[in-house]
C-alpha cells in the first residue's frame, strides 16, 4: 500500500479495491441487485473532505471523479486488491469505568454464573476514580476500538449511579463521542438496596435533568436483578419526555417483557435479545412493517457477552428470517464483555448465531447505524461520511474465516487516515 502524506481535508481516491462493501443497493458498479450489501468488485472510492463523493468501478473512476468534483483528486492511494468495508458502527459500549473484573471472570471460568450484581464492583471503582483517570481509560479504549475499525461509537453511563457520578459519566463520554446514552437505570446502587422505587424516582427526576444535556439516548437494564418492566417504562418515558431517544437492555439473562416494552415505546434498539419468545420476534418484525420507514426497533446482538459469560448465543437467523433489522455491537464493558473488537463480533455472529458473512458485516455497519438512527454512517455511497476500513484480506469473508487475526490494515474516518496514526 502506498504511503500517503498527511494532508488536511482534500480529495482522496482509493483505488485497487478488490471488494467494496457499500450497503447501498443500486449504487454504481454493484453487480448483484439482490445483494443488500451491494458489493462492487474492482472498485474505487473518492473521499472529498469528510464525505464520500463518488463510488464505482475502478474502470469508471476518471469519469466519475471528474463528474463529482470537476478536477483531479489531491492524492491517490492504491489499496492493492484488498477488501474495503464501511467503518464499524459499535452502537453499544460502557466505556466510562475504572478498575477491572478479572477476578470475577476467573470465577466464571471456574463455573460461577454471571449475574447483574457484578456491576456494583465497577460502580465502587468508578466513583473512586478521578476525572482524569476516567478520561485516560476512555481514550485508551476509544483508540483500541478505532484501531480495530470502529469509526462510530456509542458510550453509556451507568457505573456512577449518583446524580454527580452519572452527570460526570455522560459529560466525559460526550468529550469523545456524540452518541452518549444515559443509563442511570443500570442497577440499583448498593446504598439504595430495597428502596428501588426511590432510586427510580431519582433517575427520572434530578439525575435525568443533570444528564440529559450531554446525552442523546436513555437506556435501562430491564432484567431480573436490575429493573422491572414497570420501572423501566417509567425511566424510558421520562427520558423520552426530556427529548432523549429510547434504547433498552433486555432479555439477556432470561425471557421477559423488555423487548415488548421497547417496541411499544418505539425504541431505536433493544439490545442482547438472547432469550426471545415467538411474540417478541413478531413484535420486532412488525415494528419494521407498520412504522414510518427507518423507525422500527433494531435487535442488537452482543455475542461478546455470550462468549464471556458462557450463555447460549442469540438466534440471529430466526430474527433475520422474520424480517427484523439486526445490529452487532461489542457491549465493551469490564464485566460481561471486555472486548472492543467488532471483527470478533462478526466472527462470532457467523460461527455462533447463524448469520452469513454478508449479514454479519452489514449488521456491524449499517445495522449499528440503524440502531443509532443514523443515515450518514454504515454505508459507502455519495454523501455518506467518509469512514472506511481497509482489510488486510482479499474479501470481508476473512473477518470470520480468520478469527482473532488482526486484519484491519487502515482506517479512514471523516476523510482522514485515523489508523495507523502518523
Ligand atoms: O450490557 N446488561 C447490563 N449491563 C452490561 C453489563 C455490565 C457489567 O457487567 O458491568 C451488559 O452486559
Ligand atoms: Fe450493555
Amino acid at each position: 500500500m502506498h504511503e500517503v502524506e498527511h494532508h488536511e481535508h482534500g480529495a482522496t481516491l482509493l483505488f485497487g479495491i478488490g471488494e467494496l462493501t457499500t450497503n447501498v443497493p443500486g449504487v454504481a458498479g454493484a453487480d448483484d441487485p439482490d445483494d443488500p450489501t451491494a458489493v462492487v468488485r474492482d472498485a474505487a472510492i473518492l473521499l472529498d473532505g469528510d464525505r464520500v463523493a463518488w463510488v464505482g468501478r475502478e474502470a469508471d473512476a476518471a469519469a466519475g471523479v471528474e463528474a463529482a468534483i470537476g478536477r483531479a483528486p489531491d492524492r491517490t492511494v492504491d489499496v492493492g486488491r484488498r477488501a474495503v468495508i464501511p467503518g464499524f458502527v459499535d452502537s453499544h459500549t460502557h466505556l466510562v469505568f475504572a478498575g477491572d473484573r478479572a477476578a470475577e471472570f476467573e470465577a466464571r471460568a471456574a463455573g460461577r454464573p454471571y449475574t447483574a450484581g457484578g456491576i456494583r464492583t465497577t460502580v465502587t471503582a468508578t466513583r473512586a476514580a478521578s476525572d482524569d483517570a476516567l478520561r485516560a481509560g476512555l481514550a485508551r479504549h476509544v483508540a483500541e476500538a478505532a484501531a480495530q475499525g470502529t469509526t462510530t461509537l456509542e458510550i453509556k453511563s451507568g457505573y456512577g449511579l449518583t446524580v454527580a457520578d452519572e452527570e460526570r459519566s455522560v459529560r466525559l463520554a460526550r468529550e469523545v463521542t456524540d452518541e452518549v446514552t444515559f443509563l442511570g437505570a443500570h442497577v440499583v446502587p448498593p446504598e439504595l438496596q430495597g428502596r428501588e422505587d426511590e432510586y427510580v424516582e431519582l433517575v427520572c427526576g434530578e439525575m435525568l435533568a443533570a444528564c440529559a444535556p450531554a446525552a442523546r439516548w436513555v437506556d435501562v437494564f430491564c432484567e431480573t436483578g436490575a429493573f422491572t418492566p414497570d420501572q423501566a417504562r417509567r425511566v424510558l418515558t421520562a427520558g423520552a419526555a426530556a427529548g432523549l431517544g429510547v434504547r433498552v437492555h433486555a432479555n439477556q439473562l432470561g425471557p421477559g417483557d423488555g423487548v415488548q416494552l421497547a417496541v411499544s415505546l418505539g425504541a431505536a434498539s433493544v439490545d442482547h435479545c438472547t432469550y426471545l419468545s415467538d411474540d417478541d420476534v413478531a413484535a420486532l418484525a412488525s415494528s419494521w412493517t407498520s412504522a414510518v420507514p427507518g423507525t422500527g426497533t433494531v435487535a442488537t446482538l452482543l455475542p461478546g457477552v455470550e462468549l464471556s459469560t458462557r450463555q447460549p448465543y442469540p438466534d440471529a437467523r430466526r430474527l433475520l428470517d422474520a424480517g427484523v433489522v439486526v445490529a452487532l455491537a461489542s457491549d465493551c464493558n469490564p464485566g460481561s464483555s471486555y472486548t472492543s473488537s467488532m471483527p470478533l463480533m462478526v466472527a462470532l455472529a457467523v460461527q455462533e448465531t447463524g448469520m452469513t458473512v454478508a449479514e454479519a458485516v452489514r449488521a456491524a455497519t449499517a445495522g449499528g447505524a440503524a440502531a443509532l438512527r443514523r443515515s450518514d454512517v454504515g454505508r459507502l455511497s455519495p454523501g455518506a461520511r467518509a469512514d472506511l476500513v481497509v482489510l488486510d484480506a482479499p474479501s470481508r469473508t476473512y473477518l470470520a474465516y480468520r478469527p482473532g487475526v488482526p486484519l484491519v490494515s487502515h482506517v479512514w474516518k471523516e476523510g482522514r487516515e485515523l489508523h495507523p496514526s502518523r
